[in-house]
This record gives C-alpha cells, structure tokens and sequence, in this order.
C-alpha cells in the first residue's frame, strides 16, 4: 500500500520531465528562428526620457528619438506604459505626454519606440523613468478626504462660467504629531488654489477646508485635483492627492420655491429647478411628506416640478423637496439637501373630542393628584389633619380582604401578617383603580 504513492509520484515526476525537456527544446528550436527572423536591426529607444511634476497631480512625459535611430524610411511611434500608481498603456506620435496622476506615492513610466504605421519593424527595448514618493513618516499624512463642490450663481454674461464653492475634509493620519497642520489645495485645469479657511479639531489640527468661490467652468469635464500636505516640528508630514471627477463629487443646490398646499383630498407641492448650470429636463427630484398624524414618511422620485396626491383624513404634512442631476445628462451625482420643511393642513380634530380628551385629562390628573394625598395624610400628620381620611370605605375595603384571607387561612397567626398585607394593599388597589 505505501509503495503505490510513490511509484505513482515517480510517475508523474517523469510525465513532468519530460513535459519540461520537450518545452525546452521547442524553445530552443524556436528561438532561433526567431532571432533570424528579426535579423534586420530593431528601433532603438527613445533618449532622454524624463517625467517632470508640472503640477499638482500632474506629470509630463518627455522623450526624443534616438539621435542614431534611422529614420527616413520608417514613421515612428511610441509605446507608453505607466508602471504606477495606475497602470496604464497607450501609443503616440509625440515625444511628450501629460498625464493626471496621484503623486504621493511616486510614479514610474516606460516608452519605447515602436513602428507607427504597421511596418514589420520591432520595437525598441524600454526606458523608464519615474518620480520617487516625496518624504514624509508613515501614516503622517492626512486620511479620508472627502471633497464637495457646490454651484453658486453663474458669473459673467455667457453663464458658462459658475462660482462654485469646494469644501473639503479629512481624518489627521494616526501617526501625525500633535502640531500638525494641514495645507489643502486643488488644482482644476492650470488654476491651482491654495485654501485660506479651515476648520479645526479639538487639537487645532487643521481638517477641513473650504474654497468659497472658485471659478470652475460649469459643466466641466477635466478632474479636480486636490492635495493635501503638511507640516509639523516634529515628523515630515506625507502628502495626500486625489483627483475627483466633478460630477461626482458636485452636489446641486436644493430645489427653490417651494409652495404647497390641501384643497379638500388633494395635496399639492410645485418648486423651481434649482440653480445650476444643467437646463431643466436635466433634474431629477425627491419629496418626502411626513404625515404628522400618522407619524410616517414618505418619499416619492419624480422628474417634474410637481407632486400631487389624495390624501385622507385631515392631518399636518411637512414637505420637502430634493434634486440631483439625472443619469440623462451626467453620471450619477450626489443628492442636494433636502429644502426647507413646508407644513400645510391641519390636524382638524372635531371640537367634542378635543373637550373630551382634556376632560379625561383633568379627571386623571385630579385623581392622581387624590391618591398621593391620601398616601401621604396616611404617613405624616399634618397632612392628615389638614385632609382627615375618609374613613368609611377605607374600613370596609380593609375588613373585606382581611376575612375572605381569615377564611382562607384559618390561623390566628398568619391572620396578622395578612391585616398588614391589607393594609399596603388598601393603597395599591385604589393607585390601580386610578389608572
Ligand atoms: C539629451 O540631453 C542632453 C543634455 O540635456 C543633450 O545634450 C542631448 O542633445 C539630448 N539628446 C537628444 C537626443 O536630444
Ligand atoms: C476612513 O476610511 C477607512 C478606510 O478607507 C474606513 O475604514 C474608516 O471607517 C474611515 N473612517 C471614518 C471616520 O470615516
Ligand atoms: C504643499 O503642496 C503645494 C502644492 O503642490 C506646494 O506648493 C507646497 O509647497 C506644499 N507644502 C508643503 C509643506 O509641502
């Protein structure tokens, strides 16, 4: 039994070998023709590749052809590869190359020259270059940013230019001295801002910052690059970059004028496309009633800019409206805030119920007010002088449960225990009547 393993192992070992030798000796069979057929010289590499930070996120790529490299005969191209932080692989005729890119963690790319126009020509071998990963202690830098962009009211005539505010925030990275203070800027196109108000932590660590009026063009399509560096006495403080696609992180302005109102069963809710840069069949939105009475909440989507609804039974209702920008004209975005509660109709209650409730209210109240009296006149004299019990009921309650228990019972022993037991339970019983 413990020789079949092995002998089915040798087995395998042998089928594996000999799998191996025959691979390697297709290789070497093919190498060779491979070699012979590539024999007329390969491009050479481009010269002087360089990546440069042009800005913040944003590198440039540049490269010549290779001074020695023949080229009458032969239009030549470019092989691109980011190595990192994105991978990334793309061809061009030009000798540059601009690319948005987080920084903070390096970034390296090849190119190599390649045939552009489908000659059987092999490309070059590769050239790399990169930017190393700037200083900073690990876990110095600033963790979960966030950004939102907000469009304020368009600027100048053409209205394609709108104030948009920018609000970001982030979490001190766990490492991060206690003097810390983060700077946050953004970079969108070639404008690049450095922000001026921040909000702090109970350490006075900056975290948060907010940009109120930067001039994005509405609508834009480039990504917003946003950085956040520091410093501190104490530790080189790690960069942070993002880039955000400005849709996503784009959260409209609440829809405006709302007005509601209740004619008979009908509930009606109008409001304004909110201000933006997006036209009117872009928006989509969301009401929420809240039914005071019921106490329940409700929220339908719609695309118009108007909600009705039959209603029944009289009750308040509190309307709000929210907008994003639907999926027709952009990719999903985030939801405004939600407007501004609007109440409309009234918890109509028929007048008798009303003097009802209150007067059972009144009744309860004097009651309990009743029994702690009694409970009290029963403990201090004062009190019971001044509201002498009524001694009649009191009597006849105790009596009563004290003989059905003498009955029960029928020792003189346990009939005292039970007389005291009464007398706590005289009490007990009225509270319970009470309420
Ligand atoms: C590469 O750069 C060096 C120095 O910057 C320069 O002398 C040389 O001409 C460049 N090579 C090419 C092919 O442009
Ligand atoms: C920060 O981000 C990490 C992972 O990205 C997450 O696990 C953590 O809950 C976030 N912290 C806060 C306070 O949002
Ligand atoms: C932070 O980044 C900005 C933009 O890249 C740069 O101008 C500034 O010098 C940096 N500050 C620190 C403290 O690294």
């Amino acid at each position: 039994m413990a020789t079949r393993p092995s002998s089915f192992c040798l087995l395998q070992n042998l089928i594996v070998m000999a799998l191996a030798f025959l691979i390697l000796l297709g290789a070497t069979v093919i190498l060779p023709a491979d070699f012979l057929s590539d024999k007329k010289p390969s491009l050479l590499p481009p010269a002087n590749f360089t990546v440069t930070a042009t800005g913040l996120a944003q590198v440039l790529l540049r490269w010549e052809p290779s001074p020695d490299q023949e080229r009458r005969s032969i239009k030549l191209g470019y092989h691109v590869k980011i190595n990192g932080p994105q991978e990334d692989d793309y061809e061009t005729s030009d000798t540059e190359s601009s690319r948005e890119t987080v920084l903070h963690e390096g970034f390296s790319a090849s190119v190599r020259t390649i045939p552009w126009e489908g000659h059987p020509v092999r490309p070059s071998g590769w050239v790399t270059a990169g930017l190393s990963a700037p200083a900073g202690a690990a876990g110095t830098s600033a963790v979960n940013l966030t950004c939102t962009a907000n469009t304020a009211a368009s600027e100048g005539t053409r209205g394609r230019q709108y104030r948009v505010s920018l609000r970001c925030s982030w979490l001190p990275g766990q490492a991060s001295p206690e003097d810390t203070w983060y700077f946050l800027y953004y970079r969108y196109g070639s404008q690049t801002e450095e922000c001026r108000e921040y909000g702090r932590d109970v350490l006075g660590r900056s975290v948060a910052g907010w940009f109120p009026g930067t001039v994005i063009p509405g609508r834009g399509r480039d990504l917003l690059a946003v950085r956040v560096n520091g410093s501190s006495r104490h530790a080189a403080i790690r960069p942070l970059d993002r880039l955000f696609a400005l849709h996503a992180i784009d959260q409209v302005n609440p829809p405006l004028n709302v007005t509601a109102g209740v004619e008979g069963t009908r509930l009606s809710v109008q409001w304004d496309k909110p201000i933006s840069a997006f036209p009117t069949h872009c928006f989509e939105y969301e009401v929420k009633i809240h039914n005071a009475r019921k106490g329940y909440f409700q929220v339908e989507k719609m695309t118009t800019q108007e909600f009705t609804s039959t209603v029944h039974g009289a009750s308040r209702y509190s309307l709000q409206v929210r907008a994003a920008v639907s999926p027709v004209c952009r990719p999903a975005g985030p939801w405004s805030a939600w407007t501004r509660p609007v109440v409309v109709g009234s918890d109509e209650r028929k007048p008798w119920a009303e003097w009802f409730l209150i007067a059972l209210a009144a009744a309860v109240g004097f009651l309990f007010a009743f029994s702690l009296i009694r409970r009290a006149s029963s403990r201090c004299h004062p009190w019971a002088t001044l509201f002498p019990p009524v001694p009649a009921p009191k009597s006849h309650i105790k009596d009563f449960i004290v003989s059905i228990n003498y009955e029960k019972s029928g020792s003189g022993e346990t009939e005292v225990e039970v007389m005291s037991y009464a007398e706590e339970q005289e009490l007990e019983v009225l509270d319970d009547f009470v309420f």
